[in-house]
């Protein structure tokens, strides 16, 4: 059984992405449950009434001006695409980051980090805790979560990672998660849940990350946290000597000292960061003198609940 997408508005109770007014359920006409905004009397979609997920995708694009053409490119496609459309692709609805379509070494590397989050979720009582990664791609984190945390909400704009790992989740016979169309940059959850992950997305501008952490920074319940990374990709020495192939163009790359004015502009005051070496199994910084050299090409932050 896979939670329902109405169940959504009762436990976590969602917000309108368009007018931020709280989102009612309610019967239509043929009897079905449905969601529905008070504010501004949008219903939003149960993917045709299964009432299984939830689609709280925003009616118009918030990112016009803040992304590159590249990315304003990818993100025109992620809001086009309704989860009914992904749905009407079957099995060729494929999410970034798809294992069936991924080399074996790149697949290991997402589920080591995976396992290194879940590391630092894992301090209180996760098997209590709601956690929900808000741009959850193939699911990595999400399957990992959901064998270990109580509930697990997985977000993401791309309406084909919503069906993809629905999917695969009712494949695995797990049965604590929630799935929801949604964009961060106009997130429908405010003081929701326990714990709000968002890894490996926010490298598209000062702008776009700034939104989004100050959105995933509300989405965070009084006494919960959030975990989120940002990439030193292109400032790491090693790779701008030439020695590795730049697949980073068109994102944006952090230094350490850049970070203060990033969480002050997104209204996040208190923060930790840990570094993240991917190149490594644990995560950690590389033994030897390329350890010395290396910087950890994430940087891992912790911020808590914002007040409500
Ligand atoms: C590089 S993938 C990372 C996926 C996953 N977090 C991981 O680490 O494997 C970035 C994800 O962000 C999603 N995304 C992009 N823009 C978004 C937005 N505005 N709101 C929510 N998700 C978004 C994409 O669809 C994609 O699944
Ligand atoms: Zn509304």
């Amino acid at each position: 059984m896979i939670l329902g997408g109405v169940a959504i508005v009762d436990e976590f109770h969602p917000v309108c992405p368009d007018d931020g007014v709280r989102l009612e359920r309610r019967r239509n006409e043929t009897g079905d449950q449905a969601v529905y905004c008070p504010g501004c009397a949008r219903s939003f979609s149960t993917a045709n009434g299964t009432g299984d997920l939830l689609d709280l995708a925003p009616s118009e694009s918030q990112a016009d001006g803040i992304l590159g053409p590249e990315n304003a490119v990818v993100y025109r496609d992620l809001v086009s695409e309704t989860v009914e459309q992904a749905h009407a692709r079957g099995d060729a609805a494929s999410p970034w980051g798809d294992p069936r379509s991924s080399q074996s070494g790149w697949i290991a590397k997402r589920e080591h980090h995976a396992l290194w989050a879940l590391e630092r979720l894992e301090g209180d009582d996760l098997a209590q805790l709601t956690v929900c990664d808000v741009s959850g791609g193939a699911g990595y984190v999400t399957f990992a979560l959901a064998s270990r945390a109580k509930r697990v909400v997985h977000c993401d704009l791309s309406a084909q990672s919503i069906i993809y790992v629905r999917r695969r989740a009712q494949e695995l016979g797990l049965s604590n998660i929630y799935f929801c169309r949604a964009d961060y940059l106009r997130f429908p959850f405010k003081h929701a849940f326990d714990r709000v992950v968002c890894f490996d997305t926010l490298v598209r501008g000062w702008e776009h990350e700034r939104r989004a952490i100050q959105q995933i920074s509300e989405a965070v319940a009084p006494g919960g946290f959030a975990l989120i990374d940002l990439h030193n990709w292109w400032h790491n020495p090693v790779r701008r000597i030439g020695l590795l192939p730049n697949n980073f163009v068109g994102n944006r790359s952090y230094r350490r000292r850049e970070i203060p004015s990033l969480m002050l502009q997104a209204g996040v005051r208190q923060y930790s960061v840990e570094p993240y070496y991917p190149e490594t199994k644990s995560g950690g910084s590389p033994s030897g003198i390329l350890g010395g050299l290396l910087q950890p090409t994430r940087f891992s932050l912790r911020f808590d609940s914002r007040p409500v």
